[in-house]
C-alpha cells in the first residue's frame, strides 16, 4: 500500500485526481470504478476542473440503495449525475450504476458482474471507507471473496448516513454493493479518507491484521493500492512519519 498523507483534504483529493487524470491520458477508454458519499466530492470537483476527455471512459459504481426511486436526491444515480457525469463529456451508455429497483436483484447483481467482465475489468477503483471500515457497502464480516450482492447496512452506517436523509429512519436498510472479491479484481485501488472520524478505520485497515471486521484491511492483499489521506484521517497511523518520508522522497519517475 502506498500511503499519501497531505495537509489538507483538497491536496489529498488533488493527488487522487492526478492519478486518475494520468490514467485517462494513458488509456482514454479506461474503465473506472466510482464511489459516492462525501469523500469523493472534492475528487470529482478536481476532475471536473481538469477538463479531461471522458468520451471513451466506462464507469461502474460501487453501490446503490435498494428501493429508493432513481430520481430520489439521495440515490447514488442522482449523486453521480449531479456531482460528476453531468459536468463531463461521458457517454450515458457507458455509465453503470447498480439498479436498486431491479425486479430480480440477484439476477441484476450477476449481470453487473458480467458487464464489468465484458468491459475488460476495472482499471482503477475509487473507494471511500466507512467509520466501520466498510468499502463499497461491504460491512464488517462481509466475505472477503464476496461478489456483487444485496447487503444489509449496519446501524452504524445508517447513523453515519442519516445526515444525508434528514433522519436515521429514512435511510434504507438494504443496498446492492460490489463485493470485496469484485473490488479486489480492480487493477488499481485508490482509497480516500478525510477527517478524524475515519482515523481509526484507516489505522486498522493499513496497520492492523487482515480481517473481515475491517473490510478495507483486505486491501493489504492487493498489489496496487494508493491511499490518499488528509492529516486528520492519518491521525492514528503509527507509521505516519515513515509514510510522509516515503512520499516526499519519491524518485521523480514515480511521482504523480
Ligand atoms: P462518506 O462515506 O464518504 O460519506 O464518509 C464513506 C463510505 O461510507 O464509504
Amino acid at each position: 500500500m502506498e500511503i499519501i498523507i497531505q495537509p489538507t483534504t483538497e491536496a489529498a483529493a488533488g493527488i487522487a485526481a492526478r492519478i486518475i487524470a494520468r490514467l485517462l491520458r494513458d488509456k482514454p477508454d479506461a474503465v473506472l470504478g466510482l464511489a459516492t458519499g462525501s469523500t469523493p466530492l472534492p475528487l470529482y470537483q478536481a476532475l471536473v476542473a481538469m477538463n479531461l476527455d471522458w468520451s471513451k471512459v466506462t464507469t461502474f459504481n460501487l453501490d446503490e440503495y435498494i428501493g429508493l426511486p432513481r430520481e430520489h436526491p439521495q440515490s447514488y444515480h442522482s449523486f453521480m449525475w449531479e456531482n460528476l457525469f453531468r459536468q463531463v463529456n461521458i457517454a450515458p451508455e457507458n455509465v453503470h450504476i447498480p439498479d436498486g429497483n431491479a425486479p430480480d436483484i440477484p439476477a441484476f447483481c450477476a449481470s453487473y458482474e458480467n458487464q464489468i467482465r465484458a468491459a475488460g475489468g476495472i482499471d482503477l477503483q475509487v473507494l471511500g471507507i466507512g467509520t466501520d471500515g466498510h468499502i463499497g457497502f461491504n460491512e464488517p464480516t462481509s466475505s472477503l471473496a464476496s461478489r456483487t450482492r444485496i447487503k444489509t447496512l449496519t446501524p452504524q452506517t445508517r447513523k453515519d448516513n442519516a445526515r444525508f436523509f434528514g433522519s436515521e429512519d429514512s435511510v434504507p436498510h438494504h443496498v446492492i454493493t460490489m463485493g470485496i472479491g469484485t473490488i479486489m479484481e480492480a487493477r488499481l485501488n485508490l482509497l480516500l479518507a478525510f477527517g478524524p472520524s475515519k482515523a481509526n478505520a484507516v489505522a486498522e485497515a493499513v496497520e492492523g491484521p487482515v480481517t473481515s471486521i475491517n473490510p478495507a484491511s483486505v486491501l493489504q492483499m492487493h498489489p496496487v493500492v494508493k491511499v490518499c489521506l488528509d492529516e486528520p484521517a492519518a491521525g492514528q497511523l503509527q507509521r505516519a512519519d515513515y509514510f510522509r518520508w516515503v512520499y516526499e522522497n519519491k524518485p521523480a519517475w514515480q511521482a504523480f
